[in-house]
């Protein structure tokens, strides 16, 4: 069964081969003129996809995040002032107000597709 998301996704944009995001790393891509940084969360087996804009102080970085664990909460801390985002939802998970745009994805025969809802 699909999510509301799911169901309002009206393209899916075949994004990089995952083989090509480095393990427990991120990577920064463009796709239709926007900065995504994808994620191979390898110890969790799980992959995501969020926009590579910091908007602490709106620097393109987060693709040089660290990726972990917040509680179970998969997470990226910006390298520049540490702020955190969960990487499912997006929230700031240190408790302030501005959050990052995160991306449904799906992965079929070794590539990251990324969906869109224009
Ligand atoms: S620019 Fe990302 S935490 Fe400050």
């Amino acid at each position: 069964m699909k999510t509301k998301i799911e169901k309002e996704i009206t393209t899916w944009f075949r994004a990089i081969n995952v083989e090509d995001i480095p393990n427990d790393n991120g990577i920064c891509i463009k796709v239709r003129g926007q900065q995504i940084a994808v994620f191979n969360f390898n110890k969790r087996n799980e992959y995501y996809a969020v926009e590579n804009l910091c908007p602490h102080k709106r620097q393109m970085i987060l693709s040089r995040g660290i990726i972990g664990d917040m509680q179970g909460e998969p997470k990226v801390a910006c390298p520049f002032h540490k702020k955190t985002f969960s990487l499912k939802s997006g929230k700031n998970l240190n408790g302030e107000d501005y959050c990052i745009k995160t991306y449904p994805i799906k992965i079929e025969e070794g590539s990251m597709f990324i969906g869109f809802t224009d």
